[in-house]
């Protein structure tokens, strides 16, 4: 009898014990593992969660943030989380993952209402790949060489309007600049030559209807929405008349609207009137004010070091020697110190903050000191460009402007592994343009370098942080004085 009750009782006892393990067990593989290993959260606000500190800017949150919590982690705003990733020993997902994984499309939406029906973030992502495939035809070295000879002449005729003299605003002279060689090399001859002022107008509108509150609300009944909706319908008459002369003339240009008429799906498609103005406006859009503000930062800091203003026009005169006065593809393409110059500049100051994805499948990642988090299935991923980049175990004096870091032998924008410097993202979403972008701004600065003197009379420029595209605050004035840059 004791014996029976005994057994009954290490029975049960053993059925206990096995059924926690089993129920354990099952636990662990069922339960997304998500759930045990989830980034450390920022404190925040009931209901709100981290909004406020959010709205001091992005940047202001992970400087403050990134010390206490480290490489990832997540901030709850108001229904959604948002996890970031800083560094480029957690960033590998973010730029490689398929789409299917990590999407652009619903954090990008907010560009539909500008870019127009029927492209980019407007359609699914195979009919994307094959517009992106048409940027990067049209951006193709063969077609960038064309484009190079039309950014020397903007510049010439430019700059020869100044006088041999005088007081200028870097910032609002490059600017205009860049609209005019864009509105050449994208656009076409027919807005640079006979639209232009028209054209220009109507990109303003647009572009004053691209607000923060937009960003969530691309549809609400504003002013500066609906001017913005009249815009994008009166530049898609004007490319609709264009694109039919061209046609109808059978002439044909070299410029991304020449291409983009001539593009083709796999199936056969030509593109349409509305697709071709959509893409020209996204061309636009990712082009124009990133490089005129890329562009001004670095006159700005060529003009407050001395040493490597002479490192660039040392350059010039090395160049000029070998070419003479020409300027082309292949001879912008040698200059290297000049190189450095434009993309320290970037570094420091990438005019897109923050890059967002949307995650539909769980992830993890292991950060530089071994900690491993899993990333849930639905939160926004971001990682920032203008935080990463000043990460001080990979670049050394993060904050000092020194072009040399990228030079043979530092390389500090790789020696810590890919997507270290990430001023044009990378992976498989980089920057179509980066090319077009450096030629440009070399384009502009050899011809600035060779022809003028100048010096910077406005204190160092600061950075605006409430633009969408983050640029230059103030005023950059500068005296300048012609002069031809001697080979001797
Ligand atoms: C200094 C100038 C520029 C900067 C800093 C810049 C920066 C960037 C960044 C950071 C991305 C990645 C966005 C993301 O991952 O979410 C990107 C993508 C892109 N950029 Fe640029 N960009 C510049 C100039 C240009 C120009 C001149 C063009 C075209 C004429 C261009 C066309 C594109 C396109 C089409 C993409 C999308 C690529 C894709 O999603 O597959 N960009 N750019």
């Amino acid at each position: 009898m004791t014996g029976d009750t005994d057994n009954k009782f290490l029975n049960v006892g053993l059925l206990i014990i096995a059924t926690l393990l089993v129920a354990k067990l099952i636990s662990a593989l069922i339960m997304p593992r998500s759930q045990k290993r989830l980034p450390p959260v920022m404190k925040g606000w009931p209901l709100i969660g981290g909004l406020i500190q959010f709205l001091k800017g992005p940047i202001v949150m992970l400087r403050e943030e990134y010390p206490k919590l480290g490489s990832v982690f997540t901030v709850n705003l108001v229904n959604r989380k948002i996890t970031f990733l800083i560094g480029p020993e957690v960033s590998a997902h973010f730029f490689k993952a398929s789409e299917v994984d990590l999407s652009q499309q619903e954090v990008y939406q907010f560009n539909v209402p500008t870019f127009g029906p029927g492209v980019v973030f407007d359609v699914e992502y195979s009919v994307r790949q094959e517009q992106f495939r048409f940027f990067t035809e049209a951006l193709r070295v063969n077609k960038l060489k064309g484009y190079v000879d039309q950014m020397v002449v903007e510049a010439e005729g430019y700059f020869s309007k100044w006088g041999d003299s005088g007081v200028v605003d870097l910032k609002y002279e490059l600017e205009h600049l860049i609209i005019l060689t864009a509105s050449r090399c994208l656009l076409g001859r027919e807005v640079r030559d006979k639209l232009f002022d028209d054209v220009s107008a109507l990109f303003h509108d647009l572009d004053n209807g691209m607000l923060p509150v937009s960003v969530l609300f691309p549809y609400l009944p504003i002013p500066a929405h609906r001017r913005r909706d009249r815009a994008r319908k009166k530049l898609a008459e004007i490319f609709e008349n264009i694109i039919n002369s061209r046609k109808l003339a059978s002439k044909s240009e070299n410029d991304m609207l020449q291409c983009f008429i001539d593009s083709k799906y796999k199936d056969g498609r030509p593109t349409t009137e509305s697709e071709i103005t959509g893409l020209l406006i996204a061309a636009l859009f990712a082009g124009q004010h990133t490089s005129s503000i890329t562009s001004t930062w670095t006159g700005a800091y060529l003009l407050r070091h001395n040493e490597y203003l002479s490192a660039v026009l040392e350059e010039q005169k090395n160049l000029m020697k070998k070419h003479g006065n020409k300027v082309d593809h292949d001879i912008l393409s040698e200059m290297d110190a000049l190189y450095r110059c434009i993309k320290e500049a970037l570094r420091l100051h990438p005019p897109l903050i923050m890059l967002l994805r949307s995650s539909h499948s769980d992830f993890s990642v292991t950060t530089r000191d071994g900690k491993e988090y899993d990333i849930p299935k639905g939160h926004i991923v971001a990682t920032s460009p203008a935080f990463a980049n000043r990460l001080p175990h990979v670049f050394k004096d993060p904050d000092s402007y020194d072009p040399d870091r990228f030079a043979y032998g530092r390389e500090e924008d790789k020696a810590a592994g890919a997507f270290s410097y990430i001023s044009f993202g990378g992976g498989r979403h980089g920057c179509l343009g980066e090319p077009f972008a450096y030629l440009q701004i070399k384009a502009i600065w050899s011809h600035l370098l060779r022809n003028f003197e100048f010096e910077l009379i406005s204190p160092f420029p600061e950075i605006d942080w409430n633009a969408m595209v983050v640029g230059v605050k103030d005023k950059v004035m500068v005296r300048y004085k012609r002069r031809e840059l001697s080979v001797n």
